[in-house]
């Protein structure tokens, strides 16, 4: 079998480390893989984004799957391109893609599907969104329409914040064009989660919830980063919230994306509020998480590849069932000194040998090998540790400990994750 993947991250290499281990004699490329990717795929030099050059280049290597990182190549249409070659592909179509590119086509079509979520507006100019915040209040969420990098989403406390906000996207263009159209959305209190779901455009097929860490700094502080680090399973997910999430969120969604003429085959994303009223979707993407794919692909004992495979050949998920390995994994994100502001790339990083036995894997996202063999740093989120562990508190503290391992100049990372959970768990004092 030919797999082809597209994008380069952390994500990326998950990807690649699961579709290796479902198909050990697959040829698998990789667009421009990253240092970790590099010796365990074959490269292709062609951006994610240039889908007609990459459909081009599938087409001539009779590639048989083509998996879909990043939400970027998505909505640029890949889908759309090799499905008109007739080459199978796992992804939504660049109209199914809306649900992440633009917030406003999102929040419209749960408010018209009744799929529980925060209040919210819609707006292209700044007097009219000023106007509404004035009136309206804090706290809100001032959110830009568009893809904005994970950055698009501002949590305003205050009227003044919020006005700022508008301004800076509506008036300054800060986000450029995925700014052009702002989501004003009424604040939501309570626990985030995150959820996956493989959908064959009728079916959801849900995999672990996951939780990811999104600020730099331990306890959740400082600004917003890519993720710092993730866990799964979340205990306060019961088999109730389960049923919930695909009954409530899940269904009727893809039953709207159908009706609105644009069937989602692919992995829906629901980002989800806990809240006392129920769960609410905070947003949609149209792709796997990252870093929580980091943490659920490892605790997957059954083929993913095989449902991907079926999606993109365009068949029917009914009967099918994921499998997963009892216990927790915990992803421990090591980031460049300066991250999430500027920071020097080149660093040479040395992991050390044996590291990666029983249980315990390395995914790259911002590394380089050069000439084949030095490894050095070329982004702010370097690399993730996951570990696995038969509770949460054995995985974090393997994680945190192989991360400890793992040496650049200028490294660190977070030594709370999934503080939550543990928190919860047994023996603790919060339990
Ligand atoms: N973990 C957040 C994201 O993937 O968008």
């Amino acid at each position: 079998m030919r797999i082809l993947i597209v994008g380069n991250g952390g994500r990326e290499h998950a990807l690649l480390w699961k579709l290796r281990r479902d198909a050990p004699d697959a040829d698998i490329f990789a667009t421009r893989p990253n240092g970790g990717m590099a010796p365990h795929s074959r490269a292709v030099p062609i951006v994610p984004t240039d889908v007609e050059a990459l459909s081009g280049w599938a087409a001539s290597q009779r590639i048989d799957l083509t998996v879909v990182g990043p939400e970027g190549p998505l909505a640029a249409g890949i889908v759309d391109r090799f499905r008109a070659k007739g080459l199978p592909i796992f992804g939504p179509t660049r109209e199914a893609a809306r649900i992440e590119s633009s917030k406003a086509f999102a929040k419209d079509l749960m408010r018209n599907a009744g799929v529980p979520t925060a209040e919210h507006r819609t707006f292209r100019d700044l007097p009219g969104a000023e106007a509404y915040l004035r009136e309206h209040g804090a706290p809100v969420v001032v959110k830009a329409s568009g893809l904005a990098a994970g950055k698009g989403a501002v949590v305003c406390a205050t009227v003044e914040e919020a006005v700022d906000a508008a301004r800076s996207m509506l008036g300054d263009l800060a986000f450029g064009e995925a700014g052009r159209e702002v989501v004003v959305e009424d604040f939501m209190e309570g626990e985030e989660l995150s959820m996956f779901a493989v959908s064959d455009g009728t079916l959801p097929l849900l995999l672990l919830p996951s939780q990811d860490h999104k600020r730099v700094g331990e306890g959740d502080v400082g600004p917003n980063t890519g993720g710092m680090g993730a866990y799964a399973p979340v205990s306060i997910v019961t088999p109730a919230l389960l049923h919930e999430a695909r009954t409530r969120v899940f269904e009727p969604t893809l039953r709207a994306l159908t009706a609105d003429g644009c069937t989602f085959q692919g992995l829906l994303y629901a980002g989800l509020m806990s809240t006392k009223e129920g769960l609410k979707v905070v947003e949609f993407n149209c792709r796997f998480g990252d870093p929580e794919t980091q943490a659920v692909l490892p605790l997957m004992e059954s083929s993913l590849l095989e449902l991907l495979a079926t999606v993109a050949e365009g068949g029917s998920l009914r009967g099918r069932t994921a499998r997963w390995r009892a216990g927790a994994a915990v992803t421990t994100v090591m980031a460049s000194a300066g991250y999430p502001g500027p920071y020097e790339k080149g660093k040479e990083i040395h992991i050390p040998g044996g590291l990666e036995s029983d249980g315990v894997a390395v995914f790259h996202a911002g590394t380089t090998l050069e000439e084949g063999e030095r490894l050095v740093t070329s982004g702010g989120r370097v690399l993730a540790v996951t570990a696995l562990g038969a509770d949460v508190e054995e995985a974090a503290k393997r994680s945190r400990e192989a991360a400890s391992a793992v040496t650049f100049e200028g490294a660190f990372f977070r030594r709370d994750i999934a503080w939550r959970e543990l928190a919860r768990a047994p023996g603790s004092a919060n339990a």
